[in-house]
């Protein structure tokens, strides 16, 4: 099933150097296609919708300020199964709990600077797609 999906990589993938090294990972799997892609430093009223749900939580205030800390690249990722397909290869938020081979596992050390955003369903794809490239459906 063709879907699509937002993939933010974070200021701390752009700082490494280590977009070049995604985006291959993101491009060498079988029919997935890059439909967009530029760079962008996002602002707290962007991040406030794209994050609106964990406000309040202890990690949010950290988090938005690291993600406005320097640019980000910002994709539509499209193709089979795309959604599960990235997160998997993201690996889980905390990259010490990755498993080598994964993304966060073989770059990431701490929780906030994990490399990489993934949007976590079909639902969430679309409502994040809108915030970060309106007019893109
Ligand atoms: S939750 O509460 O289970 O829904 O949270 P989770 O889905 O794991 O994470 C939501 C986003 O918050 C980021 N996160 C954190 N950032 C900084 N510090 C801590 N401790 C932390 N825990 C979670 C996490 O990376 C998710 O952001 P994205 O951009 O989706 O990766």
């Amino acid at each position: 099933m063709s879907q699509r999906t937002l993939v933010l990589l974070k200021p701390d993938a752009v700082r490494r150097g280590l977009t070049g090294e995604i985006i291959s990972r993101i491009e060498r799997k079988a029919d997935w296609r890059i439909t967009a892609l530029d760079m962008r430093t996002l602002d707290t009223g962007t991040l406030e919708l794209h994050y609106g749900e964990h406000q309040g939580k202890p990690f949010y205030e950290p988090l938005v300020t690291f993600m406005s800390s320097g640019p980000v690249v910002a994709m539509i990722v499209e193709g089979e199964r795309v959604v599960e397909g990235v997160r998997a290869l993201a690996g889980p938020t905390d990259p010490i709990a990755a498993a080598p081979g994964s993304i966060r596992g073989d770059f990431g050390v701490i929780v906030r600077e994990n490399l990489i955003h993934a949007s976590d369903s079909e639902e969430s794809a679309e409502r994040e797609l809108k915030i970060f490239f309106p007019g893109r459906d």
